[in-house]
C-alpha cells in the first residue's frame, strides 16, 4: 500500500517506521524541514535529537529509501496514495479545549493537493491524532469544500506509550479503526494485514466517532486509576503510623479484578497526553452541559501531586528551601525518553524557584537539550539558576536536598552514592519511591521524604 504519514513527531515517526517494516511504501512528511533532513541522514544522533525512543533509530536506516521516505513536500507524491495518516499536534488551549489549528492547516493543504490529483482512486484520510469526538466530520466537510473526489475519512487513534513506543507499535494491545464504508475498512485492513486476525491483538472496527471516544475514555481511565492510588493509597500511608505502601499495593492488587499497572504512587503523571486529554474531555462534556466532577477531581489530584512534596518538605520535615541547592533527578516526564511535555519537573522547578532556592543542579540521561528550551533564561532569568550535569554524582555535589521526579532504574541503588557525595543533615525527596534501601540512609541521619510514606526519621 502507498501511505503518507503527515507529522513526524513521536507518533508519526514511530508509525511510519513500523509501517515501513511491513513493506508498505511510506512517505513521512513534515513541515519541519530540519527534522526531515535529520531523519533522512539515517544517523542515530540526528534522529534522537527529535524523537528518542528505544529501537527507533535502528529501524529507520534498515528501511530508509527502500520502503521509508522522508519528505518536506508532497508535490508529485499524492497520486495513487491509499491512505494518509494525520499525526499532528493537538495541544490544549487555555480553556482546556483542543487547539485544532495544526490539524486544520494540514487538512486544508491536503484538500488542495487531493483535489488536483489525476488518478481519482479511493483514498482514506486517517486520523491518528487525539481529537474531540466528531472532528472526523469537520475533516470530511473541509475536504468536500475542496471538492476532493473519492475519499473517505477514518479514525484510528494511537495508544503507544512513550518510552516503549516501538514495541507497542509492533505489538499493540488493539487496533481501533472507525470508518464509514466497507471500502475504507478494506483499505485499512490491507495496511494492518498482520493484525486483522491476530490471536492476541484485538482488531476493532467501529464508527469514527466511537473510535475517537475510545481514545479519550482509555486515557482518562488510566489517569483516574493512577490518581486513585495517589489520592487515596498514598494519602493513607502518609497519614497513619505503621503503614507499608508496598504491602498495601500488593494486598489490594492480589484481586484479579484490580490492575497492578498504575498502582504505583508518584509525584504525578506527565507527558503530552494525560493532562491535555482529560482537560479536553472535561471541556467536551461541559460544552454539552454534562457533569464531569469525577474527571475534574482526577485532573486536580494529578496537578496537586506534582509539587505537594515541596509543601510536605516545609511542613513535615521543617526544611527551608531559601538559598539552598537542590539536586534534581531528572527532567523528562518518564524514563527512556527526552520528552519534557507536561513533565512534573516543570512544576517542581517553578515551585523551587518560587521558594527562593539558590541553585537547581539537574541530571537527565536524555533530556538535557530539550530542557534547555523549556528553562531558557531569556524567558525567565530565574532559570539561570539551573545547571545541567552529566552524572548523578555531579548533580549531588554540594547540594542540600535531592528531588527524584523520574523513575530511571539506576536510582534504586542511589543510597550509597548519596552517602558518598553529601553528608547529613540532608533531605531526600523521593517522588517515585525509587530508593530501595532508604532505611540505611535514615539510620545515618539523612531525612527521607517519599510519596506514600511519613517523613523519616
Ligand atoms: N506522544 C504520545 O505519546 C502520543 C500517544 C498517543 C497519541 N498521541 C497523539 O498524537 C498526536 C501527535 O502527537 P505527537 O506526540 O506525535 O506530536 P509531536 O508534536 O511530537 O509531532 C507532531 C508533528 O507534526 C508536525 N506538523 C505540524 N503541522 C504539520 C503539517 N501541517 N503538516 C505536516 N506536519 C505537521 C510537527 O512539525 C511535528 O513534527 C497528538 O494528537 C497526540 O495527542 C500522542
Amino acid at each position: 500500500m502507498k501511505v503518507i504519514v503527515a507529522g513526524t513527531g513521536f507518533v508519526g515517526l514511530t508509525h511510519a517506521a513500523v509501517l515501513s517494516e511491513s513493506g508498505h511504501e511510506v512517505y513521512a512528511y513534515d513541515i519541519d524541514t530540519q527534522k526531515i533532513a535529520a531523519y533522512n541522514s539515517g544517523q542515530r544522533e540526528q534522529i534522537e535529537r527529535y524523537v528518542n525512543e528505544p529501537g527507533l533509530a535502528s529501524i529507520i536506516p534498515e528501511t530508509l529509501n527502500r520502503y521509508l521516505f522522508f519528505v518536506d513536500s508532497l508535490d508529485g507524491l499524492i497520486e495513487e496514495t491509499d491512505a494518509i495518516f494525520l499525526c499532528l499536534p493537538t495541544p490544549p488551549n487555555l480553556d482546556g479545549s483542543t487547539d485544532l489549528s495544526y490539524y486544520a492547516n494540514a487538512a486544508h493543504h491536503l484538500g488542495q493537493l487531493l483535489a488536483r490529483r489525476k488518478d481519482q482512486r479511493r483514498v482514506v484520510l486517517v486520523n491518528k491524532s487525539t481529537v474531540p469526538v466528531g472532528t472526523v466530520r469537520t475533516l470530511q466537510t473541509l475536504l468536500n469544500e475542496h471538492q476532493v473526489p473519492n475519499f473517505g475519512v477514518a479514525s484510528n487513534p494511537e495508544f503507544l506509550p512513550e518510552g516503549d513506543a516501538v514495541e507497542k507499535s509492533r505489538k499493540p494491545d488493539r487496533i481501533v479503526v472507525g470508518a464509514d464504508t466497507p471500502e475504507d475498512f478494506e483499505i485499512l485492513r490491507n495496511i494492518y494485514a498482520q493484525y486483522v486476525n491476530h490471536v492476541r491483538i484485538a482488531y476493532i472496527e467501529t464508527t469514527p466517532e466511537t473510535a475517537e471516544a475510545i481514545k479519550y475514555v482509555a486515557n482518562t481511565l488510566l489517569l483516574t486509576y493512577i490518581s486513585f492510588w495517589n489520592g487515596v493509597g498514598a494519602r493513607l500511608s502518609e497519614t497513619f503510623d505503621n503503614m507499608m505502601m508496598e504491602d498495601l499495593k500488593r494486598g489490594v492488587t492480589a484481586d484479579a479484578r484490580i490492575s497492578t499497572w498504575g498502582s504505583y504512587v508518584s509525584n504525578g503523571a506527565g507527558g503530552s497526553c494525560f493532562g491535555k486529554d482529560i482537560q479536553s474531555l472535561i471541556y467536551q462534556l461541559r460544552q454539552n452541559s454534562r457533569p464531569c466532577g469525577l474527571l475534574q477531581e482526577v485532573f486536580d489530584i494529578n496537578e496537586y501531586q506534582k509539587t505537594y512534596l515541596i509543601d510536605r518538605a516545609v511542613n513535615e520535615a521543617d526544611f527551608n528551601f531559601n538559598n539552598k541547592t537542590v539536586a534534581l533527578l531528572c527532567l523528562a516526564f518518564t524514563k527512556h525518553t527526552n520528552d519534557m511535555r507536561d513533565a512534573s519537573s516543570l512544576k517542581v522547578v517553578e515551585a523551587l524557584l518560587a521558594k527562593g532556592v539558590k541553585a537547581v543542579q539537574a541530571y537527565d540521561p536524555l533530556a538535557t537539550d530539550e530542557a534547555k528550551h523549556y528553562f531558557n533564561p531569556k524567558k525567565n532569568n530565574l532559570f539561570a539558576k539551573i545547571s545541567y550535569h552529566d552524572t548523578v554524582h555531579e548533580a549531588l555535589q554540594n547540594s542540600d536536598a535531592l528531588f527524584i521526579t523520574t523513575d530511571w532504574e539506576e536510582f534504586r541503588g542511589l543510597s550509597s552514592t548519596i552517602e558518598k557525595m553529601v553528608a547529613p543533615p540532608y533531605l531526600v525527596i523521593d517522588g517515585r519511591r525509587m530508593i530501595a534501601n532508604y532505611g540505611q540512609l535514615v539510620k545515618k541521619g539523612y531525612t527521607y521524604l517519599a510519596v506514600g510514606s511519613k517523613v523519616m526519621p
